[in-house]
């Protein structure tokens, strides 16, 4: 086990004209699960492979238990890695396909049973040791290569979306197991994926990278409420977090007829930064589906979950803009089953929790 310290690690493609990961800076505890999101192409990969040694460091360093990693090869950085394609060799069982490492690196037969015995029974894999993988389901594949990953007992996992090859409900059970798992080792552990449920359930801390750039280092509950920009801010959570531009009155911001009222920091801070409109952020819970007061809007859709319902509708102020400069939708999560009817007006209004606050043009929190 091991710290693992990014200090403003780059990597740059050949004949790439930007950086795949942009002098990337990240402390990482010893033991502490880490997950790099971002949506694809923000250098996800990539951190994690220069991590594992599989691509250069092009400038400043990444460090494991504090020696520098530069020049390092990958088999000696005592890193064991599962990927999106964990290829197993068909003709040998799954318990040979967990020893292969100890094997290779002459551990002898006893041990390797020992080993390859402790893992499968974490990994509930005990009935499967004799067969060989193509006689397995994906999941079963899946826990293989993590048990081929685990006997090594590595000072660090590198994980590349290794559920991405699973069905929706295999992936929820599976990303529970390797967390717990993870937690059980104690074994550092860096893994990557696109989805940011699975970050977020998944992850101590969750790094959000876009184009190669790291946006944000927190754990995921601060990621949700404190979102440093509105990238983050759109990106964490789903349904998504409403987000618009929205004209700046007196004591508030205008939505329609209705004063969305702020507290006096942030007017503070919006009359020092001299705008006359800023980008307001509401999750979907903080919107109520309201047939009296609030802000006016038109139902588009309904979507029911059982359990609860997504309301989406657009609001019928021009001076309002989503993002992109077009209308504003917006989609309000309620409780109540069919809270209301496709293409009936509806008033929304703001209900508990933070309004977030970003500058129009460069998308910083205010
Ligand atoms: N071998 C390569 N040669 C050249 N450019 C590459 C190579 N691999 C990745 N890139 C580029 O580097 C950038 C980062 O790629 P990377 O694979 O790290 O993204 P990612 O976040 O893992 O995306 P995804 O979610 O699609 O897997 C992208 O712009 C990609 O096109
Ligand atoms: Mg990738």
């Amino acid at each position: 086990m091991a710290a693992i310290t990014y200090k403003k690690a780059s990597c740059v493609y050949e004949g790439a004209d930007s950086l795949a990961v942009d002098s990337l800076d990240l402390d990482i505890a010893d033991g502490e699960f880490v997950v790099l999101v971002g949506p694809s192409g923000s250098g996800k990969s990539t951190a994690l492979r220069m991590l594992a040694g599989l691509e250069d460091i092009d400038g400043g360093a990444i460090e494991i238990g504090g020696k520098n990693m530069v020049g390092v090869p990958s088999k000696d950085r005592d890193i064991a890695m599962v990927f999106q394609n964990y290829a197993l060799y068909p003709n040998k069982t799954v318990g040979e396909n967990m020893g292969f490492a100890l094997k290779m690196r002459g551990v002898s037969l006893d041990e390797r049973t020992r080993k390859v015995a402790e893992a499968a029974k974490i990994l509930d894999l005990t009935e499967y040791l004799d067969r060989k993988p193509g006689k397995l389901s994906g999941g079963q594949r899946q826990r293989v290569a993590m048990g081929r990953a685990i006997v090594r007992e590595p000072q660090v996992f590198c994980m590349d979306e290794p559920l991405s090859n699973l069905d929706a409900k295999l992936r929820v059970q599976t990303r529970t197991q390797i967390a717990a798992l993870q937690r059980r080792l104690g074994t550092t552990t860096v893994y990557v994926t696109h989805d940011q449920v699975e970050a977020m359930t998944m992850g101590d801390r969750v790094a959000v990278l876009r184009g190669g750039k790291l946006q944000q280092f927190a754990s995921p509950t601060d990621l949700y409420d404190n979102p440093v920009n509105a990238f983050v801010a759109g990106f964490i959570g789903s349904p998504a977090m409403n987000l618009m531009t929205v004209p700046i009155g007196s004591g508030g911001v205008q939505i329609g007829d209705t004063l969305l009222p702020l507290e006096r920091d942030a007017l503070t801070a919006l009359a020092s930064a001299n705008l006359d409109a800023v980008t307001v952020g509401l999750r979907p819970e903080q919107l109520g589906i309201d047939h009296a007061e609030g802000f006016a809007a038109k139902v588009d859709l309904i979507e029911e979950l059982g359990s609860e319902s997504y309301v989406y509708a657009h609001l019928d102020d021009p001076k309002v803009k989503g993002l992109d400069g077009g209308p504003v939708a917006l989609v309000a999560r309620s409780a109540v089953r069919a809270p209301a009817r496709i293409g009936e007006s509806v008033s929304l209004t703001k209900l508990d929790g933070p309004v977030h606050l970003f500058h129009p043009e460069t998308g910083e929190r205010i």
